[in-house]
């Protein structure tokens, strides 16, 4: 059990295509979470180009730290620790908020701490959920992650199963972008799938052999290139709508089935969503079920702390900081960091 102590938090984050910085205290008491987004810009090229969020990170980030101190009313004096995202993540765009995070620490001389991404978004759910505590199952699903672990204390991961190829996010960015929907692909195709028939098409749910617990989304998403092919060439009309359904239908089975499976094997009846996919609502509610079903408490962040923010990282640091981690000056960006490395 680690000794929980009064710290004010300062956490940037800039591993893909926000430029994040925000105040938290104590773990879970958020004063400001400014997000400076890029989608509109990436988006014109249907998906992240590093070099460009690399520069946009560097025009925006002391603007975005600026912000977030005023809105929590605070200034660098008040600041105990700075937590920043070193890895997983595009290499330029971590190295902006590293390198800004190592200045601030070593002119102020407050504590440096990296914090791992995947870590951040788990922790998104000790934000709104306060007597959410370790041990309990996590689902991780975001544009480059697809992790079932169980968080045995806090800063302690057991990895359960992870995708074999593309992430849940990437997997769904891709179906959109295949389909004519634009970039970020998820929001899209929630939308769409809305106005769909999600048994209108049997896309395979796909399992790794070996492992109950391992996920692949690329046969699913082959799946649905193969489909349109085959109406392109029978001069079958395209529903969007209904591939959206049915591809949204397909990829939230597989998410449930193994969730399940880990309660059931596990034991473990706390249940937490986190990344960017869990902003979708038929996932939501699906995964709220499967708890329901196996009798086990659900927890989500709402959709603003499950896609990339630095409250997040915030609340990560905060409980490092506890455990007595601090990082160098020598702290790099570790674009390939796997959870529960250092
Ligand atoms: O966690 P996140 O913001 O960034 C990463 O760490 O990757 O996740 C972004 C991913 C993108 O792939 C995006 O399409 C997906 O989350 N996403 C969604 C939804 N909102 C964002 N996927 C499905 N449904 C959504 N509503
Ligand atoms: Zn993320």
């Amino acid at each position: 059990m680690i000794k929980q102590e009064r710290a004010r938090i300062l956490a940037i984050e800039t591993s893909c295509d926000e430029t994040a910085a925000a105040v938290v205290v104590n773990g879970r008491d958020v004063r400001s979470n400014v997000i400076a987004s890029q989608i509109a810009l990436h988006t014109l090229y249907g998906g992240v180009v590093p070099e460009i969020a690399s520069r946009k990170h560097m025009e925006k980030i002391n603007q975005v730290i600026a912000e977030a101190l005023r809105q929590a009313d605070m200034t660098l004096d008040e600041i105990d620790a700075i937590g920043v995202t070193y890895g997983p993540g595009l290499v330029g765009a971590l190295l902006v908020g590293v390198s800004e995070a190592k200045a601030i620490s070593y002119a102020r001389k407050i504590p440096l701490i990296g914090v791992h991404h995947i870590e951040g978004h788990i922790s998104a759910n000790y934000i709104e959920h306060k007597e959410l505590e370790p041990p309990f199952l996590c689902l991780i699903v975001s544009g480059g992650h697809t992790h079932l672990v169980v968080v045995r204390a806090y800063g302690e991961y057991e990895i359960l199963g992870k995708t074999m190829d593309d992430a849940a996010g990437e997997a769904f960015d891709k179906v959109a972008r295949a389909i004519g929907l634009r970039y970020p692909g998820g929001p899209e195709i929630e939308k769409a799938a809305q106005n769909g028939d999600e048994t209108a098409i049997a896309f395979p749910r796909a399992h790794v052999s070996g492992s109950a617990y391992h996920f692949s989304f690329s046969g699913m998403k082959s799946a649905v290139l193969n489909y349109l092919n085959g109406c392109k060439m029978k001069g079958i009309e395209i529903v969007q709508e209904d591939i959206a359904a049915s591809f949204q239908r397909a990829v939230i089975d597989v998410l449930t089935k193994n969730a399940e499976r880990a309660m059931e094997e596990t034991g473990i009846r706390t249940f937490a969503l986190a990344g960017g996919v869990a902003s979708n609502g038929a996932l939501k509610r699906a995964m709220e079920e499967a708890c329901r079903r196996k009798g086990a408490a659900f927890y989500c962040p709402s959709p603003i702390l499950c896609t990339d923010n630095a409250a997040m990282i915030g609340a990560a640091a905060y409980y490092e900081y506890c455990a007595g981690v601090r990082s160098g000056l020598d702290l790099n960006a570790v674009p390939g960091l796997k959870l529960g490395e250092r």
